[in-house]
């Protein structure tokens, strides 16, 4: 069975334009009828141009956006059929690491306590030096030390920023990760430390990965599978309707998306 089965996903916005007597409405298909199966442990690449659904589809499966018609089955359960308070107990299972590190974390609070406060999401009572133990174990797990705890985001590189990001999205021990454009915002020169910094934690904690990206390069980096999700048309953005292609397998130039 697969950890995660998306069958005939579809998320569109209404955008209203214009006064209230001569109002239209324009529906934008960002995500058309996407199926996927992701196998537990397995790396998902998600690669296609920008505006083509990518982000849409990944706060879809994260919940954070109702689905428009379609299904979400994790470990066989339909999230849809479920109560609010079974979806937050699941939601804790996924986790995501967003593009822009500077906007994703609040500067108003230190990584002790802004890991420390998603170590608490799976472990409400941990406190203390229990606590501080493994905020500490996941700031060396991401390559950070102990003796950064105290900082603010704004003391911190990009990269190091993008450490501290992954390191909230692993405290509450999560099943599956969703990066999306992770290392988009960083310096060419340290996108394949954090590359293969998530391309480890995959292999060494088991987890499920999709892993979103523009830069198909960056995505054959870190791939096992890579799917577009679906096809888009340069010159009107618009997204049209279209069967996800699956790539199984060692990367061939057919892996490349047919736009
Ligand atoms: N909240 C929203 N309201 C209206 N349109 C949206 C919203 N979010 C995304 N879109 C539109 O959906 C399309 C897909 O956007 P997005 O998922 O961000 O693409 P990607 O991540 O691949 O760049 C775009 O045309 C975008 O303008
Ligand atoms: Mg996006």
């Amino acid at each position: 069975m697969a950890y995660l089965e998306i069958k005939n996903l579809h998320k569109h916005f209404v955008k209203t334009a214009g006064g209230l007597l001569s109002s239209t409405h324009e529906t934008v298909k960002a995500v058309n009828g996407v199926s996927l199966d992701i196998q537990k442990g397995e790396i998902l690449g998600l690669v296609g141009e920008s505006g083509c659904g990518k982000s849409t589809l990944s706060r879809t499966l994260m919940q954070l956006l109702p689905p428009t018609s379609g299904s979400i089955i994790l470990n066989g359960e339909n999230l849809s059929e479920l109560s609010t308070s079974e979806v937050r107990k699941r939601r804790l299972d996924f986790q995501m690491v967003f593009q822009d590190p500077y906007a994703s974390l609040n500067p108003r609070m230190t990584v002790f306590s802004t890991i420390a406060e998603a170590v608490r999401q799976r472990h409400p009572k941990m406190k203390g030096a229990e606590l501080e133990e493994k905020v500490i174990e996941l700031m060396s797990t991401v390559g950070l030390e102990a003796s950064q705890m105290k900082r603010y985001p704004h003391e911190f590189s990009g990269g190091q920023r993008q450490r501290i990001a992954i390191a909230r999205a692993l405290a509450p021990e999560p099943k599956l990760i969703i990066a999306d454009e992770p290392v988009s915002a960083l310096d060419v020169s340290i996108q394949s430390q954090i590359l293969n910094l998530l391309k480890d934690l995959q292999r060494d904690l088991g987890l499920t990965l999709v892993f979103i990206s523009h830069d198909l390069g960056v995505v054959h980096f870190i791939h096992q599978k890579t799917i577009t999700p679906s096809a888009c048309s340069p010159r009107s953005r618009s997204c049209k309707a279209r069967d996800p292609q699956y790539h199984r397998g060692p990367k061939t130039e057919n892996t490349a998306p047919a736009f």
